[in-house]
Order: structure tokens, then C-alpha cells, then sequence
């Protein structure tokens, strides 16, 4: 297998991030967001509106994001009726206006027991929305949004189907898309549609990596999607397709808290 990273573990993790796998978002954050806003973006087009419906009806619940981007999610979340509502996000690139109702912080999804505000709060939905990559040990984040959960909430979590990364690495590394799926290898990419010199570092995972995480954080999946392009926005956008077609997009899963055991 032609690897260019070295492996950092032999056995698999829930997917945790490697080193300071965080740190390039304080200089990627304002492109990332550009990106976003684009016309044609998958976040636009698929991502956030997948999103948006499983979150349902947010009126008067309160809402916590973690890993919230510059924040414009939660506010729109806020002007559908959402209250006492905190985005914390490590990069502090925020939207310069917040409505009322909604606190945006800069902290770290590692170290959420370090963020004051979030000290003996509640919250009816708690969301991940790309973000759970980043943490250190991300059963421990899971275990700390979990006890923040109020009675029927839930957490919205979003990854990138590993596949997609399997793909890219398979062709770059001229391997097959089993060896690198089941490589427990870090690995380094460059997202050309956010900075095509800004390296981000992850962990190799599979969906059994993700279901084992949901588990061992003692969360049960509700629901699992894997959206999709609208047949207008197929034929609107079929460059978008493409990349559908052959990266498959992301996962969303909507995760209930197991009875204490
Ligand atoms: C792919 S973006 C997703 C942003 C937003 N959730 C969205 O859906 O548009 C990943 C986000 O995670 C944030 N992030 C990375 N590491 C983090 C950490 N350790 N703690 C909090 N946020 C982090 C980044 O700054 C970035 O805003």
C-alpha cells in the first residue's frame, strides 16, 4: 500500500482527529465560509437544508452548535424561533450581527467543560454539523454534549462519508478504495474549493467507526440520511452531480441518549 502518511495507530478509533488537527481552521475559516455561500455549494444546495429538516420545528427550543462555522446556521435558527441559543466554534470568524437569543463563542469542542456559558445549561438540540472530526477524543465530547441534552432532546451530527475520502486516496496514493477504507492510517488533504494550500490532517474512519463512537458515548441512532441533490438542482448543477456521484456526499445522523446503564 502506498501510503504517503505514516500510520499513527494500528488499531481503529471512533475517529478521532490527529495532533492539532484544529489548528488550520483559524486561518481556513473566512474561505471556508466564502465557499460556502457559493451559488452552487454542497452545503447550500444539499447539506444544510437535510440539515435544517431533520432539526424540525425549533420554535422556542433552545439550540447548541458546536463546531458552528461563523454562526449564520444558528441565527437562522434563531429568526425560525429558536431561544437561548450558543454557537461555539475555535476559529472566532463570527457573523458581525446576532440576532437576539443567540451567544456565539469562541472555545473548543475538546474542552467544552472550559466554556463558562455552557456551565449547568441545557439544550433541546445540540448539533455537529462537520465539526466532530476535530475533537481530541471524541467519545468524551459526544459523553459531554450528551449531558447537556434536556429531556426529548437530541444531537444532529453530519460527516463526510468516508468513502469519499477512501476514493480521493485510492487515486492519489494508487491503491484500491478497500485498502484505503480500511487504512487506520492519518492522512493529510488540501480542499480545493475552500484553500488549495491550507493542509487538514484526519483520522481514517468507517461507518462502523461511527456507529461504535455513537455507542460507546451511549447514544442510539434515531436516523441515519444520506442526502441527496434535488432533481432541479440535478439538472441546475450537474457538475454537483458529478461529484455526487462519485464521492456520495455525507452522513447526517439524528442521535437519541441510552437510559443510564
Ligand atoms: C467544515 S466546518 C463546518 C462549519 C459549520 N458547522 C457548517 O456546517 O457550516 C468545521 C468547523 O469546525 C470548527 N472547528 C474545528 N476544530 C474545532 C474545535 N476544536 N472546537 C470548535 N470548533 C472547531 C472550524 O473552525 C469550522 O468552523
Amino acid at each position: 500500500m502506498a501510503h504517503t502518511d505514516e500510520p499513527s495507530e494500528t488499531t481503529r478509533s471512533a475517529g478521532q482527529s490527529t495532533g492539532d488537527a484544529s489548528l488550520p481552521w483559524l486561518a481556513l475559516a473566512e474561505d471556508y465560509e466564502l465557499a460556502r455561500a457559493r451559488e452552487d455549494s454542497l452545503d447550500r444546495l444539499v447539506e444544510w437544508p437535510a440539515q435544517r429538516d431533520l432539526l424540525g420545528d425549533v420554535a422556542g427550543r433552545s439550540v447548541l452548535d458546536l463546531g458552528c462555522g461563523n454562526g449564520a446556521k444558528l441565527a437562522e435558527l434563531v429568526e425560525a424561533g429558536a431561544r437561548d441559543c450558543v454557537g461555539v466554534d475555535i476559529s472566532g470568524n463570527f457573523v458581525s450581527v446576532t440576532p437576539p437569543g443567540m451567544e456565539l463563542i469562541q472555545g473548543d469542542l475538546s474542552e467544552l467543560d472550559a466554556v463558562p456559558a455552557l456551565t449547568g445549561r441545557k439544550f433541546d438540540r445540540i448539533t455537529f454539523l462537520q465539526s466532530i472530526g476535530y475533537a481530541k477524543d471524541p467519545v468524551s465530547t459526544l459523553q459531554a454534549a450528551r449531558a447537556m441534552l434536556a429531556d426529548d432532546g437530541f444531537i444532529l451530527l453530519t460527516r463526510t462519508h468516508p468513502i469519499r475520502y477512501a476514493v480521493e486516496r485510492a487515486e492519489k496514493n494508487g491503491t484500491s478504495l478497500g485498502e484505503e477504507y480500511y487504512s487506520t492510517a492519518s492522512y493529510t488533504y488540501f480542499h480545493d474549493n475552500w484553500n488549495d494550500r491550507i493542509a487538514l490532517t484526519k483520522q481514517a474512519y468507517t461507518v462502523s467507526d461511527l456507529i461504535n463512537l455513537f455507542s460507546a458515548a451511549g447514544l442510539w441512532i434515531e436516523q441515519a440520511i444520506e442526502p441527496q441533490l434535488s432533481e432541479d438542482a440535478r439538472r441546475r448543477y450537474p457538475h454537483k452531480q458529478a461529484v455526487l456521484n462519485k464521492y456520495l456526499g455525507i452522513l447526517i445522523f439524528k442521535l437519541r441518549p441510552l437510559p443510564a446503564r
